[in-house]
């Protein structure tokens, strides 16, 4: 059984991938939706959900926990291997070494929250890959609170991704990261703005999710571990979140076109419960 969180829908944007690597996987996802968005909370704060939420996802039985969210990795990912020393996690980062070998214009965009850009893991990225490309990075804010909110098409975040995007393009980016793994689910607006820009650079602009690599890396680390199920029917999925399940349940549908029951997980102090 796999573990995947995030502080809210946006890790979602990994299980579909984890799904397709690992069809046989039953799977469990934490939205800790009391809490979004994390990308502006302090490292300690992050910490402290990403452990209070792994301690739910092991008592609930899984062997791996995928940690589907880019601002909880760079604060938590090291702590959390340190505090659960038996249990192999996966984390995410922005891709910006695929972004860097991909340019052809040397210049990059970054789209991640304020907390992935302050990190150490950040900036240890930045000097090991980035260091003969330019980095354009935004911190994006307020979308992930749209996204939250269903709107992944409106009015209000076109005008936010216009804000972002036109000038990077102007700067000549043609790379550009999803470093925030709610993102992914306003990829065709994004490829909508980047088509309007009145400036940009003469090639295509490509657009990177690391997604489909961690999937990968998580079938890598079960192989490895030998923990992958020898079931051959489809795997299970339960979705739980800290914050309203309806909520999270109409978000869902508007997300994957599909209802997808939800349970609702409540925080006592640090510690995370399963209500029900
Ligand atoms: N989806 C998360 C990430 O990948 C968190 C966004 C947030 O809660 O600010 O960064």
């Amino acid at each position: 059984m796999i573990g995947l969180l995030d502080s809210g829908v946006g890790g979602l944007s990994v299980l579909r991938h984890v799904q397709a690597q690992l069809p046989h996987e039953a799977l469990v996802y934490v939205a800790d939706q009391a809490h979004v968005p994390y990308g502006t909370r302090s490292a300690a704060e992050v910490q402290q959900f990403s452990e209070g939420i792994s301690r739910l996802l092991l008592e609930l039985g899984v062997k791996i926990i995928v940690v589907a969210c880019n601002t909880a990795s760079a604060a938590a990912l090291t702590y959390l291997r340190e505090t659960f020393p038996d249990v192999p996690f996966v984390g995410m980062e922005p891709a910006v070494k695929p972004a860097a070998e991909h340019t052809r214009t040397g210049k990059v965009g970054v789209m991640a929250t304020a907390g992935t850009f302050g990190s150490e893991r950040y900036a240890d990225l930045m000097q090991r890959f980035a260091r003969d490309v330019v980095v354009f990075e935004d911190p994006c804010l307020g979308l992930v609170d749209l996204i939250e909110a269903g709107n992944t098409t409106g009015a209000e975040t076109e005008q936010l991704l216009t804000r972002v995007l036109h000038p990077m393009l102007a700067q000549g980016v043609d790379s550009l990261v999803l470093g925030c793994t709610h993102y992914p689910f306003v990829r065709p607006l994004i490829e909508q703005v980047i088509a309007a820009a009145p400036v940009k650079p003469a090639t295509a602009v490509t657009i990177i999710d690391p997604a489909p690599a961690v999937a990968r890396q998580t079938r890598r680390v079960m192989q490895q571990r030998d923990l992958l199920s020898p079931v051959t029917s489809p795997g299970t999925l339960r979705l739980f979140t800290s914050g309203s399940d309806a909520h999270m349940a109409d978000l869902v549908a508007h997300l994957w076109g599909q209802q997808v029951a939800v349970e609702t997980a409540v925080w006592h102090g640090k510690t995370l419960i399963c209500k029900g």
